[in-house]
């Protein structure tokens, strides 16, 4: 019965979408190519999710034990919005590093499907718990090249702000309130440092604010222990649930999995939960067709969780992961003629993703229940999310790699 309240609510969704305006673009011709969809970009979608397991196994090496969290959806895109400036075979590069160029896709193609992506990430408020978007700020009197800036603007849906990077307090502050504004105050900071010798800013986030489901009337918040370490445990607000979960232990990788399938349609979040000791092991065994072969463990049925209320917001220099792609010099290349700058005083650019996952808990009672003693929910299985595990995030329709992270403290 649920399964059809369920696709009833997806078949309402794609109905809803197909009747959506088109967004508005300076231009008169709408960018948008209808022939570039779900279907085309898949293997661009998936090529994604193996490249951020990647860039994740490394970001695991340079911080051990602290909270890793990033969105290979918008990480890369912030990359391909600067390689439109790319000049000569620079473009292909930064593609192949991305191993995009085993798509079979030309690189319009692929700029197209990020367009695709962005669209399908970013839908009305009231359809979807999710945004995304994203900024550029260039140095007063520059200006980006032709074929960046109709890029900018058309595929990657960016707006293009002038700055003057001079005077870099008051423009982190420009950039910090403007971002701020755009996320209706959930993003507060969203540079810390500014160079004044900026040539050009990338600024983007992506924010989805995921509710707990209620499909039965038992459910509290609980101040309960989280075991950070074999050392370290701390109070954290639990959300207790009873509700229907897909959960199953994966063997290969000594884990317990729930997946938590939201009917507010977005992403499918896999929350993977290692056995004792064993999170490195997990994070190096880790492979996106893990997930693939998940798929085929789902079933739902009813699980009492203890979930922590979230509120992971990680910031990302795009820099060092491009570093870590060993694209860094022509990243800046690419960087430097999306403005052509060569000869300015101006130097420096900085591109920044911020990725934010709330899993609040807000509206749900912290009154003490005994609701989860009950005799009905006695043989029901109990997931405890209660020492670090990991989480992925992917779109239901496209295979879009949202969130990719590791939560050691779930409240930062
Ligand atoms: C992702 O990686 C797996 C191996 O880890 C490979 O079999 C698969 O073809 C890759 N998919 C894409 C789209 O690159
Ligand atoms: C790109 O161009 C450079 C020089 O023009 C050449 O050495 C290099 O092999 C080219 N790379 C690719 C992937 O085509
Ligand atoms: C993609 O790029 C890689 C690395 O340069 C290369 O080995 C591979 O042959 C390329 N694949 C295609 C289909 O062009
Ligand atoms: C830019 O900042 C550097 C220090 O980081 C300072 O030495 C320099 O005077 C500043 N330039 C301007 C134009 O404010």
């Amino acid at each position: 019965m649920m399964a059809s309240v369920f696709s009833h609510g997806l078949l309402l969704l794609a109905g809803l979408c197909a009747l959506l305006p088109r967004t508005q673009t300076t231009d008169d011709e709408d960018p948008y190519d209808p022939s570039i969809g779900s279907w085309q970009c898949r293997k661009v979608a998936l090529t994604i999710c193996n490249v951020s397991i990647s860039l994740f196994k490394e970001l695991t090496q340079q911080s051990r034990d602290g909270n890793i969290f990033f969105s290979p959806i918008s990480v890369v895109a912030s990359i391909l919005t600067l390689s439109l400036g790319a000049e000569g075979n620079d473009s292909q590069r930064i593609l192949e590093a991305l191993k995009l160029n085993k798509t079979g896709l030309s690189e319009a193609e692929i700029h197209k499907c990020f367009q695709y992506f962005l669209r399908a990430t970013n839908q009305p408020a009231e359809m979807s718990p999710m945004i995304s978007g994203s900024s550029v700020f260039i140095h007063q009197g520059l200006k980006l090249v032709d074929k960046s800036l109709k890029g900018i603007k058309d595929l990657y849906a960016s707006e293009v702000i002038s700055t003057n990077f001079r005077e870099s307090s008051k423009a982190k502050a420009q950039i910090n309130n403007h971002m701020m504004k755009k996320t209706k105050k959930e993003i507060g900071t969203m540079v810390k440092e500014l160079k004044n010798d900026t040539f050009l800013a990338l600024m983007n986030y992506i924010i989805w604010n995921g509710k707990i489901i209620r499909y039965y009337s038992c459910h509290f918040l609980r101040m309960e222990d989280f075991h950070v370490d074999h050392q370290k445990t701390i109070k954290v607000p639990m959300i207790n649930n009873v509700g229907l979960f897909h959960l199953f232990r994966v063997r290969d990788l000594s884990s317990m999995v729930l997946v938590y399938t939201s009917p507010q349609v977005i992403p499918f979040t896999f929350f993977i939960l290692p056995d004792h000791g064993k999170m490195h092991e997990v994070e190096q065994r880790l492979t996106y067709p893990d997930f693939r072969r998940m798929f085929q463990q789902f079933s739902l049925r009813t699980v009492k969780v203890q979930i922590p209320r979230l509120l992971v917001p990680e910031t990302h220099g795009v820099e060092s992961v491009v570093n870590l792609l060993g694209i860094s010099p022509l990243f800046k290349k690419a960087a430097i003629s999306s403005v052509a700058v060569e000869d300015t005083v101006q130097k420096s650019f900085k591109v920044v993703s911020k990725a934010m996952l709330t899993l609040d808990g807000k509206d749900i009672s912290t009154s003490p229940s005994s609701c989860l003693k009950k005799d009905e929910w006695a043989a029901v299985p109990l997931f405890q999310l209660n020492r670090p595990f990991l989480i992925f995030a992917q779109e239901r329709t496209n295979s879009i790699p949202l969130f990719l992270g590791r939560v050691a403290i779930p409240r930062r």
